[in-house]
């Protein structure tokens, strides 16, 4: 567990494993009502290998999350970041990506990629000053979409 002070407010971030996801998948649900197609079924297939959520709570309540995956050995894919609306803004989101690369890196991974959408502009600059780099872009249901990745080199500190 890392806490963070974030205004006069502890919040504390903490590891789990996928099971969270099944027992707050309301709370995930709520972040991205546009999910439709996402169901308990979906996050058991995606889950199977190594996989983890990295919590934001204010004291036992959960207010933010990134939940993220193993596709190829060695890759990390961040697949849903959500922070509930009324904390956003306030540095969290980052903050759990920022522990989640830390973890990931500590793991032994080798990368880690994660999609953005175009119009996220300052979320995808932030991303990008902290080492990540745009590999692609593609179109869904619409929507402009970046992929966004980094590498470890197991040396240098890319996370700030
Ligand atoms: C995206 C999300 C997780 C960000 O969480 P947050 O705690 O509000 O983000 P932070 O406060 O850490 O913001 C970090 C940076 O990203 C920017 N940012 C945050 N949300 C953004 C958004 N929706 N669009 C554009 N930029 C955004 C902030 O402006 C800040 O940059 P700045 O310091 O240069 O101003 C949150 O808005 C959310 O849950 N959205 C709904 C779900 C979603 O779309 N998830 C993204 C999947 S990639």
């Amino acid at each position: 567990m890392t806490g963070v002070r974030l205004g006069t407010s502890e919040i504390t971030i903490e590891f789990y494993d996928a099971s969270w996801i099944f027992d707050h998948f309301d709370l995930v649900k709520s972040c991205f009502p546009h999910l439709g197609h996402v169901d308990l079924e979906d996050v058991d297939l995606r889950v199977q290998g190594r996989s983890g959520v990295v919590v934001a709570k204010m004291g036992d309540l959960p207010i933010g999350f990134t939940i993220w995956y193993e596709t190829l050995p060695g890759t990390a894919y961040i697949w849903l970041t959500g922070v509930v609306r009324e904390y956003r803004g306030r540095g969290i989101g980052l903050q759990l990506h920022k522990t989640l690369l830390r973890y990931l890196r500590d793991e032994g991974f080798d990368a880690v990629w994660f999609k953005a959408a175009k119009s996220k502009y300052r979320w995808i600059k932030r991303h990008i000053s902290m080492g990540f780099r745009i590999i692609e872009h593609v179109r869904e249901a619409n929507v402009d979409i970046y992929k966004l990745a980094m590498v470890f080199d197991g040396k240098r500190v890319v996370v700030v």
